[in-house]
């Protein structure tokens, strides 16, 4: 498939406590799986090969000792490092020579949902040099970018907004043309000085370069201890689909 896949894995993990004082957030398990195998398993369920993980100094070997070559989970991996935390755009930006003029699929290493992604690459593919998010009712928005919706346009997306204007969150799930890696040059850190992925998605809306697909199914992240332990309940009562 002529899209490459990127699961991001970074960040310090602290609203985790306890948890992830020795080990990545991502590493911790979701089921009878490490949280990373999600994303990643729902990326190579797409029938793309060619994966990227990006983490930290920290615990990238223990990434390495976990996934190898990729071989046994039906892809091809390459490991790149971000070596200070400093926002998901700027671990995006780690992935510009792997993708090497090709479009990419990129999942939050900590979102964990029921559907398989492939109904979304193939909405994007209509529109192949747009950027296309996934979004999802949910009952807390201000917790999450925020997708404003009028008709059948995003008209505007908030990063965790006091006043949500939907209950439309942005989840971890964004396709991305080349020229992603253009726009992420332009950005400056935001207030909590990062390079915030939804400055890269407001440039494409504001380009009219910006659709969007309703996610089916269970979804939520697993940063919080509150939300790690609703993933491990959601994931045992329904299994996600890998598909
Ligand atoms: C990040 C994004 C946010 C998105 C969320 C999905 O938030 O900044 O827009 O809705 O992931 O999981 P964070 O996990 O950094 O708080």
């Amino acid at each position: 498939m002529n899209i490459r896949g990127i699961v991001l894995a970074g960040g310090k993990g602290t609203r985790l406590g306890e948890l992830t004082k020795v080990t990545n957030k991502h590493l911790l398990p979701v089921g009878s799986i490490p949280m990373v195998y999600h994303p990643l398993k729902k990326i190579v369920g797409c029938g793309i090969r060619d994966v990227l993980l990006v983490s930290g100094t920290e615990h990238m070997g223990d990434f390495v000792e976990l996934l190898g070559s990729g071989k046994d989970h039906q892809c091809a991996l390459t490991y790149r490092v971000q070596d200070e935390a400093g926002g998901i755009a700027q671990a995006l930006a780690l992935g510009e020579t792997f993708c090497s003029g090709h479009r990419c699929l990129v999942i939050l290493g900590d979102n964990i949902f029921y559907s398989s992604v492939r109904p979304m690459i193939e909405d994007s593919s209509h529109h192949p040099d747009w950027a296309w998010i996934g979004i999802k009712k949910v009952p807390d928005p201000g917790r999450y970018g925020v997708a404003e919706l009028k008709g059948n346009q995003v008209t505007g997306i908030e990063e965790k907004p006091k006043q949500p204007k939907s209950d439309f969150a942005v989840i971890g799930i964004y396709i991305y043309p080349a020229d992603v890696f253009d726009v992420i040059r332009t950005l400056k850190p935001s207030g909590r000085g990062e390079l915030e992925i939804t400055d890269v998605n407001n440039h494409y809306l504001k380009q009219g370069r910006m659709g969007y697909s309703i996610l089916e199914g269970y979804w939520t992240d697993a940063g919080t201890l509150d939300s790690l332990y609703y993933a491990n309940q959601l994931v045992r009562e329904e299994s996600p689909i890998f598909g």
